[in-house]
């Protein structure tokens, strides 16, 4: 099993996200010794650009002309971040909620690897399809209050309805989300709620070690 850890917390050890989908890598790992992971630290990466000559690519490819030779050597950052997605069998995101939402490197990760021709396509109607298949995803988020089903603060989560949006375009609607909150409010909510998020993260990784023992 080859696993992408695509990394949205500039926070390194101090990140509770982080902290969450590292007890998730060591269950699976201990479970699945096979698994491969390959880290995407997001505020590590030198990212490329999506402007200029990439985005002059871009906009040829979705009208199915191909791009121009001058910008290839540019679109090859573009198609090496791309490649390194598309290896992967299994995502886990790691992410906190920044103002609702994913931290802006997500954002930028997201733009730069979402294009026509290799993560969807406009079929003969004009309508976009998802190129990714077979994969599963699994997003552990921390947020400093609580969006939790039938809380006040549900309908601001534009965090997991975004990433279940841009992903299941793609392709990649097999996602499970683990989210530790509310983590900000008060020091005895925090723990209960880290360990409780820590439990399910090693439950997943569990389910995930069995479903690749028995493929
Ligand atoms: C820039 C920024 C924006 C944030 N926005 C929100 C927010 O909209 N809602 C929320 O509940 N918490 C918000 N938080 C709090 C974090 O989601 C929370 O502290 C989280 O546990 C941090 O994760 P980490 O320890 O992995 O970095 C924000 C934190 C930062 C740094």
């Amino acid at each position: 099993m080859k696993l992408l850890h695509v990394v949205a917390s500039p926070r390194g050890s101090r990140s509770r996200t982080l902290t969450i989908s590292n007890a998730f890598l060591q269950q699976l790992q201990s479970k699945h010794p096979g698994t491969q992971v390959q880290t995407r630290d997001l505020f590590a990466a030198d990212l490329p650009p999506v402007d200029g000559q990439n985005m002059d690519s871009k906009y040829r490819l979705m009208v199915g002309r191909p791009i121009d030779p001058g910008h290839a050597d540019s679109w090859a950052h573009i198609e090496a971040l791309i490649a390194e997605f598309l290896e992967a069998d299994v995502y886990l995101v790691t992410a906190p909620m920044w103002n609702f939402s994913i931290p802006y490197v997500l954002k930028y990760y997201i733009d730069a690897i979402v294009q026509p021709r290799y993560l969807f396509a406009y079929n003969e109607h004009g309508v976009p399809v998802g190129l990714v298949h077979g994969k599963k995803m699994v997003l552990v988020t921390t947020r400093g209050g609580d969006y939790s089903l039938g809380s006040p603060m549900n309908a601001y989560d534009a965090q997991e309805s975004y990433l279940r949006q841009i992903f299941g375009f793609v392709g990649i609607t097999d996602l499970e989300c683990i989210h530790a909150q509310p983590m900000d409010l008060a020091a005895d909510t925090r723990a209960s709620a880290l360990q409780d998020a820590t439990l399910a993260a090693c439950r997943l990784a569990d389910e995930l070690a069995d479903a690749y023992t028995v493929a």
